[in-house]
Order: structure tokens, then C-alpha cells, then sequence
């Protein structure tokens, strides 16, 4: 190859491949390449988020490459292909929390900046990673918030502790889904409710069928309860219940359900006839999408390093206020 047909062809190929990646020099006039890797993309939640990532796109001039990642394979490879097309860091709700130290070796391998969102990473030890930035809810909080908002409307309606069960759907294997439910049996309890009333349903999975067939599997235990107050980490696992609870005779009218999330309930609150999923803590998909990527491309860009843990609230929405609140927070219009 001669000098001349050599330079031309770096000059093709070296903005593409070197322009942002992996902590190399950035010309001033590329553009920024961020990745958002996210594990349930058929989840709303998650494409709530990926919809306010893409609103920050449009907003500051970054390139933003949206990537499901169901499993840990997909993941580390996602992650390689992001730095092969020169990506200088990636936001990330991992399918697996312990995959936080492999995750966090192969950024560093490649030079690329991370901040881990919804799921926090945990170290071989056990133990929340805290030294990769995160960005999520404040579990254990909003978690009273629903214990308290099923004991009011319980207490609302008249019903009997020694009448009613507490149906608590829960996934432990991830902490901030055990904080959550922990922190609805704690309200719970500290507004009266027994703990002998109180069943726990583990579920395989977050996600609807698992959470269905938990119930299922608890409702043949205590067949003597005439009301459910429900509970689980998010709204697919309060809907299962709801949906398990129905195939049982259980109506609206003995079923009081809150969800979290907020995002993955609404045609379920726009049902004409009511459900027995009586409302859900909306979490703020704009703040987990948006806030995360301009985060991090404030920090790719212009080295302004995120807070190592930001924690964000809920509002309750029931059905006689979602339109409205989900209209305000840009959920839908
Ligand atoms: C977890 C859940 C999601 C959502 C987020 C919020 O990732 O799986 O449904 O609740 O937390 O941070």
C-alpha cells in the first residue's frame, strides 16, 4: 500500500474505530457512543427507561446503542461489542446480580465507564458492590409505603385481621426486591397485622407466570381466608397473584393488590370492571433512564464522575388518580 492510499484509509477508519472508545483521545467533533444493556426488554418498565435514554439522546448529541442482555453470556458479549464499535461506557441492569465482577472486569479491560441501574451488582463476597456507581429505588421505603397503603385500605373497607390473609409474593435472590417486600411486611405489621397472617409466595421468577403459579401454590394452603391483601417486588408479581387469586373467585371486592413499578399495570388499571390490583408505587422510569445516560455521558465527555449511589422515591397511583399522575411524570400522554 502506498503512503497516500494508507492515509486515506486512516483517515476513514480512525474516527470510527478510535473516536470515543475505550478512554482513547476523542476528537472533539465525534459524538459520544453509550450503550444501555437492560435484562427483561419485553418488560415495560424497561422500555420506559430505554425511552427516556432515548429522549437524552436527542438532548445532548450522544449515539446510544440499546441492547437486551437475558442472560450472562448475552451480556459479556454485548459488552465486547459495544467496545469494538468504540462505545466509552454503558449503563446496565444486569440478568444476574452476580455477574457484578465479571461485568465490572470487562469494562475496566476495555477501558469503559459503567453505572449499574434497578439491580446492584454484589461482589464474590456476598456483598453489594459499592464502588461501581449505581443509580435505584429506595427499596425498603417504598416498600412501607405499599405495607402501609394495603393496611389503610384494608382498615378503609372494615376488614378483620383474623378474616384476611397477606400474600406476600417474593424474589429474594435480589436485594432490592427482598428490601422491598421486608419493607412491606414491616409496615404491615407495624399497623396490626399479625405476622401469623402473613404468607410468603416465592417466586421463581419476576414475572407473571411465576408469580401465578406461587400463588396457586400458597391459596391451596389456606383455603379459610376470606380477603388477600398482595404484595411482591414488582407489578408482574403482583399481577400473577392477582390473576391466581381470580382463578379462585377472588374479586375486586376481596382482593386489595399494590404493585411497584407503576409502568407495567396500566391496562390492567384501565380495565373497565376493577381487579382486585387495586394500585402500584409508580417509580420514576425517566429518572433510571434518563438521569443514568446523562450521567454517564457527563462522565465520558467531560469527566464529571456520578455520585457512587443515588437512591430514588415512588408515588402510589390507584385507578382513581393514574391517567393523571402518569400524564405529569411523561409516562404517557
Ligand atoms: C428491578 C425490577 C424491575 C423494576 C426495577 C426498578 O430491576 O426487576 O421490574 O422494579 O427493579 O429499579
Amino acid at each position: 500500500m502506498n503512503l497516500r492510499l494508507l492515509a486515506a484509509v486512516l483517515a476513514l477508519v480512525v474516527p470510527l474505530g478510535a473516536c470515543d472508545g475505550g478512554g482513547g483521545g476523542s476528537p472533539a467533533a465525534a459524538t459520544t457512543k453509550l450503550g444501555f444493556l437492560v435484562k427483561q426488554p419485553e418488560e415495560p418498565w424497561f422500555q420506559l427507561e430505554w425511552a427516556f435514554a432515548d429522549k437524552a439522546q436527542a438532548e445532548l448529541g450522544f449515539t446510544l446503542v440499546k441492547i437486551g442482555v437475558p442472560d450472562g453470556e448475552k451480556t459479556l458479549s454485548a459488552i465486547d461489542n459495544l467496545a469494538a464499535q468504540g462505545a466509552a461506557g454503558f449503563v446496565i441492569c444486569t440478568p444476574d446480580v452476580r455477574l457484578g465482577p465479571a461485568i465490572a472486569a470487562k469494562a475496566r479491560s476495555h477501558k469503559m465507564k459503567l453505572i449499574a441501574v434497578d439491580d446492584r451488582f454484589l461482589g464474590a463476597d456476598g456483598q453489594p458492590m459499592q464502588d461501581v456507581h449505581y443509580l435505584g429505588i429506595s427499596a425498603r421505603a417504598i416498600g412501607e409505603d405499599v405495607g402501609r397503603a394495603l393496611a389503610a385500605e384494608a382498615q378503609r373497607r372494615g376488614w378483620k385481621n383474623e378474616e384476611l390473609g397477606v400474600c406476600v409474593v417474593t424474589y429474594d435472590e435480589l436485594d432490592t426486591a427482598r428490601e422491598r417486600t421486608d419493607g412491606a411486611r414491616a409496615a404491615l405489621r407495624a399497623a396490626g397485622v399479625p405476622d401469623a397472617r402473613v404468607f410468603l409466595a416465592p417466586e421463581k421468577a419476576p414475572e407473571i407466570p411465576a408469580a401465578l403459579d406461587a400463588t396457586n401454590a400458597l391459596l391451596s394452603q389456606h383455603a379459610d381466608v376470606k380477603q388477600w391483601l398482595v404484595c411482591g417486588m414488582n407489578d408482574n408479581s403482583v399481577l400473577g397473584a392477582v390473576r391466581a387469586l381470580e382463578g379462585r373467585g377472588f374479586d375486586a371486592d376481596h382482593v386489595i393488590a399494590i404493585g411497584i413499578n407503576g409502568t407495567d399495570c396500566i391496562e390492567e388499571l384501565r380495565k373497565a370492571k376493577p381487579t382486585g390490583f387495586y394500585g402500584s408505587m409508580l417509580l420514576s422510569a425517566r429518572e433510571h433512564g434518563h438521569r443514568t445516560i446523562s450521567m454517564l455521558h457527563a462522565w465520558c465527555k467531560d469527566g464529571v464522575e456520578p455520585p457512587l449511589d443515588t437512591r430514588t422515591t415512588g408515588i402510589l397511583i390507584t385507578r382513581s388518580n393514574f391517567e393523571q399522575v402518569l400524564a405529569e411524570q411523561g409516562v404517557t400522554r
